[in-house]
């Protein structure tokens, strides 16, 4: 890593594909009877615990250079797995296979790594159940999880939390529920499951924040692109904009409004930041151009935008170090149950440099501070890939070599990630 710093950054960049879309093209694959071709797959840690997943429910699944090929014998003839599910680090493998599990009234026994041990599961748990699912939970919360076979019946949810884990879970538990499944989300989540679904078939609506599915049909297998995925691109993005002489442009990356939040705030900061939209049908896709900006203006964000940068706040907590005028996020409580606690993650790590910090139960306020990184500082990346791809970004941008103390987890989400960035060195 010590050779990427006291460099800026420039050329063009293709990001890994979509993390929440790669898991999705998986499992709707292997719902519908056929060959679905999967392209630029995200070729991950998580994605492969997915494909593990669905290989131990019967889909054959090849991998050739950057595509991927489901066949599937039909959700109808799907069966049993012989072993544990093990879902490694991944909260979307975890949450969406137990409702497609539920809902295809197999069993099962579902379980991950240490941090996905202590990730709540009552949140789709208590949907399934109503829906007739028998679901048991280790102190009625956490994994392991354990599935009986059932009959489940259509429920009308209305979801306490915005989750597109919990609202995803739901729908593939109804794909084969006969009648109508109404959720009702309190804020619009990330909407891969219903652009998706829609492609294969189901019958499915989504308005104002009312998501409607008739059950009973089955999938027809379809082909997916995968975009890359905004929430990789967000770190060379930040890269590129903290960092003097730096101008670069990330290319085929996802805009789906869901997801895009990011590029809002970095608007409301005065970022030299400009996005090109290049095709709005079924997820929008596009190229974005970030540069050096000496002044960044400060922000305040709650409510609907939350959602729609969840996994990004990690790097604009950077962000905000660096800005001249105080910097709030508050309704951000979920990130409190991410791989790991982000807000204390963030707070206790950037805190070491100099960056004041108020801290709220769902939030912080980054006030303008005086940054100071000494060389050979000792931090921690909770084995959380967010953590650590926003301190590697630290290091970078204040040219000081910081001592993470696993870099692993990086392979959850961006393998490459410090060879694309070596890739955009100005002198490499
Ligand atoms: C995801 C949804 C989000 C996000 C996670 C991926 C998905 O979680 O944080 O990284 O693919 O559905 P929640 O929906 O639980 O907020």
């Amino acid at each position: 890593m010590k050779h990427l710093l006291n460099s800026s950054f420039s050329g063009t960049l293709k990001v890994p594909g979509d993390k929440s879309i790669t898991h999705r093209a998986l499992m709707f694959g292997a719902l519908a009877n056929g060959t679905t071709h999967i392209h630029l797959p995200l070729e991950s840690e998580d994605t492969r615990r997915t494909m593990e997943c669905m290989r131990a429910l019967g889909a054959k699944i090849e991998e050739s250079d950057e595509k991927w090929t489901v066949t599937s014998p039909g959700h109808d003839a799907l069966h049993t797995p012989e072993d544990v599910l093990y879902t490694g680090n991944s909260g979307t493998t975890t949450r969406l296979i137990t409702g497609l599990i539920s809902g295809l009234g197999l069993a099962a026994k579902i379980e991950g790594d240490a941090s996905i041990a202590k990730r709540p599961m009552d949140r789709v748990q208590q949907p399934l159940a109503e829906m007739g699912a028998d679901i048991a939970l280790k102190d009625e919360k956490y994994p392991p999880i354990k599935i009986k076979p059932t009959t489940l019946f259509p429920i009308t949810y209305t979801m306490p939390i915005a989750s597109a884990q919990v609202k995803s879970a739901i729908l593939l538990a109804s794909l084969f529920t006969k009648g109508e499944t109404t959720i009702h989300e309190p804020s619009p989540s990330r909407n891969h499951t219903e652009i998706m679904l829609e492609q294969f078939g189901a019958d499915i609506s989504s308005k104002n924040g009312v998501i409607t599915l008739t059950g009973g049909n089955a999938l027809k297998s379809s082909d997916v692109t995968v975009p890359g995925d905004i929430s990789s691109a967000a770190f060379p993005i930040v890269l590129a904009v903290l960092k003097k002489d730096s101008s670069i442009t990330i290319e085929n990356v996802s805009l789906n409004h869901t997801r895009s939040g990011i590029l809002d705030v970095l608007d409301m900061m005065g970022a030299n930041v400009t996005v090109e939209q290049t095709s709005q049908s079924g997820e929008a896709l596009g190229r974005i151009h970030a540069a050096y900006t000496p002044k960044l203006k400060g922000f305040e964000i709650s409510g609907d935008i939350i959602p729609r940068l969840i996994d990004e706040i990690p790097i604009l907590a950077l962000l905000a170090a660096y800005s001249t005028e105080e910097c709030t996020v508050r309704g951000a409580e979920e990130l409190r149950f991410k791989e790991t606690d982000r807000i204390r993650a963030v707070v206790d790590e950037l805190s070491k440099f100099g960056v004041q910090f108020t801290e709220y139960e769902d939030g912080f306020t980054v006030h303008p501070s005086q940054v100071d990184v000494m060389e050979n500082t000792a931090v921690k990346g909770y084995n959380d890939h967010r953590i650590i791809m926003m301190l590697i970004v630290f290091s970078i941008i204040s040219n000081r070599l910081l001592v993470i103390d696993d870099m692993s987890a990086i392979d959850i989400s961006y393998p490459g990630f410090l060879e694309d960035l070596e890739a955009l060195r100005k002198d490499a």
